[in-house]
Formats: C-alpha cells, sequence, structure tokens
C-alpha cells in the first residue's frame, strides 16, 4: 500500500523526464540519431578522451552525460580473469573463475558453424555476467607456418574455413549485446619480431588467402570492433594503415564499428589520427607484461591529439568519425539495456564445451597394432588389465600460459580424470616427460637426468600394461604454443619422441593423443598404430578425449591445417629465412598464394596428414554425384547432390568437402580450393545427400591490374572429398 502511494507520486515526475529524455538516451530512436545527438553534446576533450585507453582494458565513456565506460576482456576462448587497473598483474579476485572453451583450432576442426555460433553464444553469456561489453576475439590469421607461437588461438590455413566459422560465432555472440573484436588485422602470422616486422605480400595473396576472414567477420558478420595487428604491413603499422584501414575495411568493406589497436600497436599520433585508428589501448607495453610510467594522457590519441587537432595540423572530421563509431559501439553493448544478465560455469556452457570437443578431436591414424587384429581404437577395456596413461598433458592446466588467451577455469577435467572416472580402478598413470612452469619470456630448461629417469619409470610401467595411452604434445610456454615468441624447433619437445620410441618398443598397443595447436614432425608416425590429435579443448578437455577414445562419441573432426612431413615442406619454410621469419626489419611472403594444402596439392609435396583429413569409426561410401547442369553463365550456378552412405555399423558424421580447380587460367591457381563443405549426420546403413551450389564468386581469383574478382571462362573441375587428398568423385564443368 505505502509502496503504492510512492509511485502515484512519482509517476508525474517520471512521465516529465521521459517526455525531456535527450534522444541519445532514448532506446526507440534510431542509433544513428542518438550517435549524433551524444555527439553534439561533447566537449573537444570528451571526445577526445573517448579515443583511448583510461585502465588496461577499459575506455571512458562521457560521465557528464551518463554514458558508461567501455569494458573489454580477452578472448577468445574464455573471460579472462581480471587484470589489474593500471598493470598486467591478476587482481586476484574470487569471482572471476569462468568455462574454458576450446581453442580456436579445434573449433576449426569441427567444421561446424551450427558449433561456431553456440561458442560464440555461451562465451557472451559469460561475458554478461562479468560485465564485459567487448570481447577480444576471435582470431582468423591464417596458419602460414606450424612455428607460430599463437596458432591456436585461430582457424587454420583456409580462409573458406575459417569464414564459414568466424561468422557464426560472432552473431552468436553480439545476439547478446556483446560486442566480437575479430583479430588480428591484418597479417600478425608469425610472433617473433610481431611488433615491427613488415610484411610484404603480394595484392593476390592478401586478397586470397589473408583478408576473406576478416572480409567475412565485417560484411557477413557485422563485427561491432576490429583489432589491429602489431606488425607493419608494406611499410606502415598495421594499427594505423591507410590501405587495410581506411582503403579496405571502411572504405570497401563499409565497416562501421571500431579499430581498436593491440596493446601497444600505437605508434605514430598523426598516422594513427588519419589512417584508421579508432581506439588506443595499451600503449608503451608490449601486450604481455612491460609496463611504465606514461600516463593515459601521453597517449598518442590523448594530449598530442589534441594539440595537432587544436592546431589544425589533423582536422576535426577525424576525431568526430572516431567518436561516432564508439558511441555507435556503446550504444550496441554497455547502453544496450536490453541485454540479458549472462551466467558463468553453467552445465549448459559446460555442455558446449564438451560437445565442440567431441567434435573437434581429429583421428589421424587408427590402425592395428598386431598384423591380424582390429583397429587399436576405440578402446574396449575388458581386453586389457591394466590401461597406463603416460604423459605431462595427461594432468596439465593447459589453460594457464600462453599470452593473453590464458584462462582461470573454475573446474577443469583432465585427459587422465577423464579416463579414470569412465574406467574406474583400471587406469594407472606416469608423468614420462615434463615440460616446467608457463612464464612470459624464458623457459625451464629440464635437467637431463629428470628426463631420462622420467622416461624410464614409464617405459617400466609400459611393459607391464595391457594398453598405453600418451597424452604429449605440446603446451602453454614460452616457445611452445605461447603468444609473444615462435616455436623454436617442429619436433615435440622435452623427449618426447624417444618416449613414444621406447613406449612403442615395449607395448605395441599405444595410443598417441596430442594436445597442440599446432603441426609437430612425427618421425614415430608410421610405427604408432593410432594417433589423435585432440588440440587444447578447455574445461571439459578430458571429458571429449574419454568419449572419443571410449568410442562413445565417434571422432568427425576434420584438420583445418596440414601436418607436413617435414618443416620444409612447408610453403612459408621452402623459401628461406626472407620468407620466414624475415631478417628481422622486413619479411616476403614468397609462396604467394601457396599456401598450406595449395602448396602441397600444386607442388606435389604430399603432406604427412592433409588439410580437412580425419577418420571416423565407420566407413562413408560416396555415391555418383549429380549436377544440375554441366555448364553455367557468368549469372548462373550449378548445384551438386552426392549421395553418402554410411557402411559401417555406428553412428557418424562426414564432413564432404567441395575443393573447385581451374584447369586453364592465364594466372598461377592452386591445383583446388574449398569453395563448400556438408557436414552430415548418418546412421549406420542409411545414406544422406550432401548438397552445394557452384556460384560464378567460386571460380574467381584477384585481378591486381583491375583491383576486382575474375572469373575466366573455360574449364573447371569440383572435386569432391573426405579431405583434400581423398577425393572421392570429380565433375568438370565450364564456364561459358
Ligand atoms: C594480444 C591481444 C590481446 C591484448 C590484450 C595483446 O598482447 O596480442 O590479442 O587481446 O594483448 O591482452
Amino acid at each position: 500500500m505505502k509502496y503504492q502511494l510512492i509511485i502515484a507520486m512519482a509517476l508525474p515526475l517520471l512521465t516529465a523526464s521521459a517526455a525531456e529524455l535527450p534522444v541519445y538516451l532514448d532506446e526507440n530512436a534510431p542509433i544513428e540519431q542518438r550517435v549524433e545527438d551524444a555527439l553534439s553534446r561533447m566537449t573537444l576533450r570528451e571526445k577526445v578522451a573517448m579515443c583511448h585507453a583510461e585502465g588496461k582494458f577499459a575506455s571512458p565513456g562521457v560521465a557528464r552525460l551518463g554514458i558508461p565506460d567501455l569494458w573489454m576482456s580477452d578472448g577468445p576462448h574464455g573471460v579472462r580473469a581480471e587484470i589489474n587497473w593500471n598493470d598486467w598483474g591478476y587482481a586476484g579476485r574470487t569471482n572471476d573463475s569462468i568455462t574454458a572453451f576450446p581453442a580456436l583450432t579445434a573449433l576449426a576442426a569441427t567444421w561446424n558453424p551450427a558449433l561456431s555460433e553456440a561458442y560464440g553464444n555461451a562465451l557472451a553469456e559469460e561475458a554478461l555476467y562479468r560485465e564485459k561489453d567487448v570481447m577480444l576475439g576471435p582470431g582468423v590469421n591464417i596458419y602460414r607456418t606450424p612455428l607460430n607461437g599463437r596458432n591456436f588461438e585461430y582457424m587454420g590455413e583456409d580462409p573458406y574455413l575459417a569464414g564459414e566459422l568466424v561468422v557464426p560465432y560472432i552473431t552468436g555472440m553480439q545476439d547478446n549485446g556483446v560486442a566480437a573484436c575479430v583479430k588480428h588485422y591484418a597479417l600478425n602470422n608469425q610472433e617473433l619480431w610481431r611488433g615491427h616486422i613488415n610484411v610484404e605480400l603480394s595484392d593476390r595473396a592478401l586478397h586470397e588467402i589473408y583478408l576473406p576472414a576478416f572480409k567475412r567477420a565485417v560484411e557477413d558478420g557485422k563485427s561491432w570492433s576490429i583489432m589491429g595487428a602489431y606488425n607493419k604491413v608494406r611499410g606502415q603499422h598495421a594499427c594505423h594503415n591507410e590501405l587495410l584501414l581506411n582503403k579496405i575495411l571502411k572504405d570497401d568493406w563499409g565497416f562501421d564499428g571500431v579499430v581498436i589497436t593491440d596493446w601497444g600497436g600505437a605508434h605514430d599520433t598523426r598516422e594513427a589520427a588519419l589512417y584508421g585508428l579508432d581506439l588506443e589501448m595499451g600503449s608503451f607495453t608490449n601486450g604481455l607484461t612491460s609496463e611504465s610510467e606514461f600516463t593515459t594522457d601521453d597517449y598518442y590519441l590523448a594530449n598530442p591529439y589534441q594539440k595537432m587537432l587544436e592546431s589544425g595540423e589533423v582536422p576535426m572530421s577525424t576525431l568526430d568519425d572516431k567518436v561516432r563509431r564508439l558511441l555507435r559501439l556503446n550504444f550496441r553493448t554497455a547502453m544496450n539495456r536490453r541485454k540479458p544478465y549472462g551466467s558463468v560455469a553453467t552445465p549448459a556452457h559446460y555442455a558446449v564445451a564438451e560437445e565442440i570437443g567431441n567434435e573437434g578431436i581429429v583421428l589421424l591414424k587408427n590402425a592395428p597394432s598386431t598384423p591380424k587384429g582390429q583397429p587399436l581404437l576405440p578402446i574396449d577395456p575388458s581386453r586389457y588389465g591394466k590401461i597406463l596413461v603416460v604423459g605431462d598433458n595427461a594432468t596439465r592446466n593447459l589453460m594457464a600460459g600462453g599470452g593473453s588467451s590464458e584462462l582461470k577455469p573454475k573446474d577443469i577435467v583432465t585427459p587422465l580424470a577423464g579416463l579414470e572416472t569412465l574406467w574406474p580402478g583400471k587406469v594407472e598413470y606416469a608423468r614420462g616427460y615434463m615440460a616446467g612452469r608457463p612464464m612470459y619470456g624464458h623457459a625451464d630448461v629440464i635437467p637431463a637426468h629428470v628426463e631420462d629417469s622420467l622416461r624410464r619409470q614409464a617405459v617400466d610401467m609400459a611393459r607391464e600394461a595391457g594398453l598405453v595411452i600418451f597424452v604429449g604434445g605440446l603446451n602453454k610456454n614460452h616457445f611452445q604454443d605461447c603468444e609473444g615468441g615462435d616455436r623454436q624447433e617442429f619436433a615435440l619437445p622435452f623427449g618426447q619422441p624417444k618416449l613414444i620410441e621406447e613406449l612403442r618398443a615395449v607395448n605395441p598397443n599405444l595410443v598417441v593423443v596430442l594436445l597442440t595447436g599446432n603441426a609437430v614432425e612425427m618421425p614415430w608416425a608410421d610405427k604408432v598404430p593410432a594417433i589423435v590429435q585432440a588440440w587444447y579443448l578447455g574445461s571439459m578437455a578430458g571429458k571429449s578425449v574419454a568419449n572419443v577414445l571410449s568410442g562413445s562419441v565417434n571422432p568427425s573432426g576434420k584438420l583445418p591445417f596440414s601436418f607436413p612431413r617435414r618443416l620444409e615442406d612447408n610453403a612459408a619454410h621452402h623459401f628461406g629465412t626472407l620468407s620466414y621469419p624475415g631478417d628481422s626489419i622486413n619479411q616476403e611472403y614468397k609462396e604467394d598464394i601457396l599456401v598450406g594444402y595449395r602448396w602441397h596439392d600444386t607442388k606435389k609435396i604430399p603432406a604427412l596428414y592433409p588439410f580437412g583429413h580425419g577418420l571416423s569409426y565407420t566407413t562413408f561410401e560416396y555415391g555418383k554425384p549429380v549436377a544440375s547442369a554441366r555448364s553455367m553463365t557468368a549469372d548462373g550456378s550449378i548445384t551438386v547432390r552426392v549421395p553418402v552412405t554410411n557402411t559401417g555399423s555406428r553412428d557418424g558424421k562426414e564432413t564432404v568437402q567441395f575443393y573447385i580447380g581451374d584447369d586453364k587460367a592465364s594466372v598461377i591457381r592452386p591445383v583446388k580450393e574449398l569453395k563448400g563443405f556438408d557436414k552430415l549426420s548418418i546412421a549406420p546403413g542409411a545414406t544422406v545427400e550432401a548438397t552445394f551450389t557452384i556460384t560464378p564468386d567460386a571460380l574467381k581469383f584477384y585481378d591486381p591490374a583491375s583491383a576486382s574478382w575474375v572469373a575466366e571462362p573455360g574449364k573447371f573441375k569440383l572435386y569432391i572429398g573426405s579431405s583434400s587428398t581423398d577425393i572421392r568423385a570429380t565433375l568438370p564443368f565450364e564456364l561459358k
């Protein structure tokens, strides 16, 4: 009763203020009107303040107008633990533990856009609960070399695959009022010298290989923000780069969001003002550890920018453009009152993480351990006495380290825990090797006698075991899968190759499970019967690994990048040091458009495990493809259907891959390029059709002379495969 009275008295006041609500606060007004209204109320000082950080992960709103600050967080595999206001230390909060989702390489290996959308949605819900407006991810830098320390945060070597997966991640996230920040635009394809290396490459490589996934993120995903890369591109830092930001991103692609620097990626006020940067973050740090006495007023887009604006050295229009974008981002996120509250570490989020793990794990090899036996996987525990798990990665927290993607998960199921729960009382463990602690800038050295004794212990136990599951790979230490440095060798580290060989010598029933974000050298591959690529799978890693090894989940992941036999077989490395890693100042992408499988195919250098490869516990037979026509015109299309039958005895999923090759062209073209895929769920004995529509766009190359995409009439081939080398049917067709 009392409350009703108060409300009744307050009502006239509320209505009066609602009528006077300024346009920028009116959620029913069109967003562009709100932007213009807010802009018109702001002082020069307030506008400049918006263009740079005020803390490590916050940028100012307009306090006087009630426009809130923007809060950002890494990204891209979960919401990072809270960082101090103005240094890189963790704030030590007890309410910032979250779900760690699988790394983006694992997501890419699912070849499942619906799972990518679920990923974006679940991550956004966690971001909302943690009160974040902008999530710093996903990353779509193309996998160029297996030595890049940050490949685990990206979606592989193919621009089409990365593009298909990045779009639903963004929409799944932004539907919740949380902005994606696609990174690192562009050509940050190695960590060595990332702050200054100058990348030179052809227009074709730029437009055909390195930009398409970003373009999809902007044009189809409508990403609200994008992060500039640390490196230089054609002589200019990527964070204020006239070609990449003004011309391509904003003019050609019509990007209406905010360009955010990588942390410390701005280097010049004039360039930052003129060449497309909107928000400067983290200046004077290396993005990982170093701090300085500079205040945010000293940022390039702070006082120095205001001086240039006041003296007329750079036009006011540059500032208004930046602030419009920042306001737009703010209205879409922080000031969106209709967004949900979010939640963290829920059963639903764990289910998403587990499902992505289940579908991302790639079965690389599955042979019998004896000449007449069955394939080793899935494991039938009744056939063995003890099952021995060996390896540091079976128990390691692989969310610690790695750089900015480091996470503080609420729960972790390690592979060992997953297997022990599955087969209680049956599993033994030996560490086998050790990797040391994750630290920035340096790595622990493991003394030889420690390595020897761990190996000997594991080999002794393996001799007595019925089956050995080795869980190794890389980790998030410096010089492994870690930001700020590249891997220094292609081989597995910490004596693992020797350990694997010795385990195999004493026990033929050996399953190798690799947790990595990169391809590794496998000189032992021919000797080991079963090899599983299980990436970094986050909180529920051990569940997904146990699901696949036991067969409760039939593996369906396919490699999103090639695993070369030798490092020299990789295109970037083939051309020597100027190609990778460069001479410390400059670098030339000499392999041009022939990246990944495009190189292996065209140069006839087979990969050990090719792009698109991944086995199943069942078998699939591809029927004869049926095409709606055998020729098309420049505005036509051809629809192709392929029946696929599950000829085994288990439910399974098969990703049918569609590649197109141009038989004769006036320019160099790869033998074939991925242009479509269809992931089918097929019951035993059933047949399901994969479909694909060939459009003229799928036939085009980038023509630098006309700065446009061109399809040359003539003969083409459609390759339909279970991987980039396991081609089950080809279909010639013609563009008239
Ligand atoms: C990384 C970014 C990250 C940023 C903020 C930089 O070192 O390159 O990917 O978002 O730090 O942590």
